[in-house]
């Protein structure tokens, strides 16, 4: 993806080189436009370094020979504005252009993503919200801002969206929002089922694979509801996210969510067994004593959402020895639309093997993939059957 990255007048521009990073980490290619005034904020030579390029700068752009403005917006795939200030979506907003960056927005006809920057004052002013709206109705999609601390000390909403979910907005830009307008359901993490107050069973899952999802529905412009067991790494933040601890709160929490969703992917190491009784306290350890605990079934979450199934689409996740053999079982056996079938191996494990399935019998296999790669597989099947 060829971005075109323009920088206006905030002083978050000074996180503007770390968008550079993340991007070309990526393997993206990026140039920069940047007005006047935000080079006082960031150093040019610095932006020059990272892209390994020139930087097109204020008005400077006019002592070339070349319409520049018009070669970068032909070479971009993506504009991004980042940060935008407010001078800029009021520029942008009212076919202003008299720089390099709002020279560029005029000469550009794929998809822009504006990532402002500015105080809660600024952001919330009347006229700048009217040109906001009107820029969206127009197709300009916005990133952000985020609640937070502000430059000046002050908290509230106009800060620079993270930059990790700034580029997730890019990617689904360049891709076209496949899932505008779609809400998904994803349930990850792994349940506790309590001994007693301080004891639990549970496993080893880490919610990586859940993690790698919700990105992934993000990169494809879709909206989360996210239910979260416990985790080894940290939960992905946006959208909406509920936390449960045991396996009969998080078949609550589901049913009580899965009328708000068109898609349902279960990803969620529930465990299969509860203790029946709970002891209150601590159990004591007694020198020479067997303990005997005794286990009950679990409710099986998948089956309780069958009669919700209708259009939606389900997506579950088989994790055994016998993935040939269980998959086909379980995709019927819970009127699974995809089921993601996968050797007890991942568990814990940056790689996974095995095979994507779908109800008409068709596969996708990946073998020893990274959860990411994983997840883009699983998303891109997912849009085949969600239109
Ligand atoms: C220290 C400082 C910080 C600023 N921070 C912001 C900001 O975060 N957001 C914003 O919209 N404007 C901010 N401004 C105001 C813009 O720089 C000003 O509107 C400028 O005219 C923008 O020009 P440009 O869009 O050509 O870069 C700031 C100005 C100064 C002096």
């Amino acid at each position: 993806m060829k971005v075109l990255l323009g920088i206006t007048g905030s002083i978050a521009a000074y996180k503007s080189p770390l968008i550079i990073r993340s991007l070309t980490k990526e393997g993206h290619e990026v140039k920069v436009a940047i007005t006047d005034r935000a080079l006082h904020f960031v150093s040019k030579d610095i932006l020059s370094y990272l892209t390994r390029d020139r930087v097109y700068e204020g008005n400077k752009y006019f002592e070339f020979p070349s319409s520049v403005h018009i070669d970068l917006a032909k070479w971009a795939d993506v504009l991004l504005i980042a940060p935008a200030d407010y001078n800029i979506i009021g520029k942008a907003a009212s076919s202003i252009a008299d720089d390099i960056v709002s020279t560029i927005i005029a000469s550009f006809n794929g998809p822009v993503v504006f990532a402002p920057a500015m105080h809660d004052v600024m952001w919330n002013n009347p006229l700048l919200q009217d040109k906001v709206r009107y820029l969206k109705e127009k197709g300009y999609f916005f990133s952000g801002p985020v609640e937070g601390e502000l430059y000046s000390g002050d908290r509230g909403a106009g800060r620079l969206n993270e930059i990790e979910y700034i580029i997730e907005d890019v990617v689904a830009a360049y891709r076209g929002f496949p899932l505008r307008d779609k809400k998904i359901l994803l349930v990850y993490g792994r349940t506790e089922e309590k001994i007693d107050d301080v004891r639990v069973i549970t496993n080893r899952s880490s919610g990586k694979m859940g993690v790698e999802i919700a990105r992934e529905v993000k990169r494809n412009g879709g909206y989360l509801y996210q239910i979260v067991g416990k985790t080894s790494i940290e939960p992905y933040g946006r959208d909406e996210i509920a936390y449960v601890t045991d396996s009969k709160e998080m078949m609550e929490k589901t049913l009580e969510l899965i009328d708000k969703a068109d898609i349902l992917i279960m990803v969620a190491a529930v465990s299969d067994y509860r203790p029946i009784e709970k002891v209150s306290g601590k159990l004591k350890r007694e020198a020479n004593k067997t303990l005997n605990l005794e286990l009950t079934n679990t409710e099986d979450i998948l089956k309780k959402l069958m009669p919700y199934k209708g259009n939606r689409i389900f997506v579950g996740f088989a994790l055994s020895d016998d993935i040939e053999q269980d998959a086909v079982i379980k995709i019927k056996e819970k009127g699974l639309d995809i089921i993601v079938a996968n050797l007890p191996d991942a568990m814990e494990k940056e790689k996974s093997t095995g095979f994507i399935l779908h109800k008409n019998g068709e596969r996708v296999y990946f073998k020893d993939a990274s959860k990411r790669e994983v997840a883009r597989k699983i998303l891109e099947e997912v849009i085949k059957i969600a239109g």
